[in-house]
């Protein structure tokens, strides 16, 4: 476990590296209103208390990067739920744009050094919560709502776990995404008599057929790196299987493993089917490439179901199917977003009766259809998600879990940070050995 001034030295540099991206922090303005394009503004929609970023006048401000296209409808949705529970609670989403909290997450590390934390805000399961916000004694402990709740069988125990650190629970799951998804264009893959490749060597003979006939293989939007370092924690998942990947992030097993380095090059190879174009986008510009068919596959977390269905209103298993990124088929990458009470936050009961509504069934099941996601409980009501969902929900149950480094939940968020940009410098360079050996030494910095 870090130490907590080296935690605060991390944090720092990562909101200075941050701030020199260009954070920004979105104002509340718009109404409601879907947006058609690729959340870049910052907007976001709901019933909500316009008074812009920090010293909220709301009753509860509830922040995330659930902002535009693909993102937002499901708070939107969870918050008019609530609104329409408590009309006397003024609430304001105080959402901040970039896919994986790539902005928000350093607007966040301001605020809570600051002591101007939000009412609640979205964290992922796992090393985000537990070596960010708990181990600098930021979060309350939840264990007493969740027994007044009646949670503590709702959720999966592992997901519990996930949360947890020294007996305490720390955050409520909203969620749960599956990150080894590939979503493919069915009309493209039907043209070229294609079917959805399961090994390595499939995907790369499939790749050279698309390439063959004009189309881009696999569509990228690397313009923020989380996306590239998605593909290559998939691979690793692929090449160790899910014990010798968790290994890995723990430290038993090195970075120059052989499996690792193959791992590498396999990454090398995939990199060499993306669209030319891939820096200036980001990871909606991308699907849109699948939905258009300009691009065949997409490896993206179901947040792009949810895009794909309710913002470019395809039709699943018609005009795009899904399969299991190669070599990960019974595996699960994890991505569970959820939301804590910070320490220190005036309004606690309003905070809490927040957090009551998105753990319940009702909250899960408005949220998650629109989403993408599937519910975190245990106990949701599948009618409500479209077979998409269903057959994720019964993955879940069966397969073996995996933390995301990509989001959150397998190493801290310095080490993150530092392994996206060695990601970021591989696409362009290419150069196995010295992606690895940084992977190796930002570890040996923990
Ligand atoms: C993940 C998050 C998802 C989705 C995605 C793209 O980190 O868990 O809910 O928002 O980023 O921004």
């Amino acid at each position: 476990m870090m130490k907590k001034g080296m935690l605060w030295i991390g944090l720092l540099g990562l909101i200075m590296m941050m701030a020199a991206c260009g954070a920004e922090n979105s104002g509340t303005e718009s109404g409601g209103e879907e947006e058609q394009e690729t959340g870049e503004t910052g907007e976001s929609g709901g019933s909500q208390e316009a008074s812009g970023g920090n010293g909220s006048e709301a009753d509860l401000e509830i922040f995330s990067w659930w902002t535009g296209a693909g993102e937002e409808a499901g708070l939107n949705a969870l918050i008019d739920l609530f609104q329409e529970e408590h009309p006397d609670i003024t609430v304001e989403n105080a959402a901040v744009a970039g896919g994986a909290g790539t902005n928000a997450k350093a607007v966040l590390a301001t605020r809570m050094q600051g002591n101007d934390p939000p009412s609640t805000f979205q964290v992922h399961a796992g090393e985000e919560l537990n070596q960010s916000w708990v181990a600098a004694d930021k979060m309350e402990p939840l264990n007493d709502f969740y027994e007044e709740e009646g949670l503590m069988d709702k959720f999966p125990g592992e997901l519990i776990d996930m949360v947890s650190q020294d007996g305490n629970i720390y955050s409520v799951p909203v969620n749960i995404h599956r990150g080894n998804v590939i979503f493919y264009n069915m009309s493209v893959f039907e043209e070229n008599g294609l079917e959805p490749p399961s090994t390595f060597e499939e995907f790369m003979e499939v790749a050279d057929e698309l390439q063959a006939a004009g189309v881009t293989p696999l569509a990228l939007g690397d313009k923020e790196a989380w996306t590239a370092t998605q593909i290559f924690e998939n691979i690793l998942l692929g090449t160790l299987g899910p014990e010798d990947y968790q290994a890995l992030w723990d430290g038993e097993i090195a970075f120059d493993d052989e499996r690792v380095v193959e791992a590498a090059e396999t990454f090398k190879q995939m990199l060499g089917y993306v669209n030319e174009d891939h820096a200036s986008r980001n990871w909606q510009d991308s699907a849109q490439l699948v939905s258009e068919g300009e691009a065949a596959m997409i490896n993206m977390g179901d947040w792009a179901k949810g895009y794909f269905s309710n913002d470019l209103e395809m039709e699943v298993n018609e005009d795009f199917g899904y399969f299991a990124f190669p070599e990960t088929e019974g595996n699960f990458m994890v991505i569970s977003d959820t939301f804590g009470l910070p320490s220190g936050v005036e309004n606690e009961d309003q905070v809490k009766q927040f957090l009551a509504l998105l753990g319940s069934v009702e909250g899960q099941d408005t949220f998650n259809p629109l989403k993408g996601s599937i519910p975190a409980r245990v106990d949701a009501d599948e009618s409500n998600y479209d077979e998409y969902g269903t057959d994720t929900i019964e993955d879940f149950r069966e397969a073996s879990l995996a933390p995301s480094l990509a989001h959150g939940s397998a190493a801290s968020e310095g080490y993150l940070t530092k392994a996206n940009q060695a990601v970021n410098i591989f696409v362009t360079q290419g150069d196995t050995e010295r992606l690895l050996q940084s992977l190796e030494s930002a570890r040996s910095q923990e």
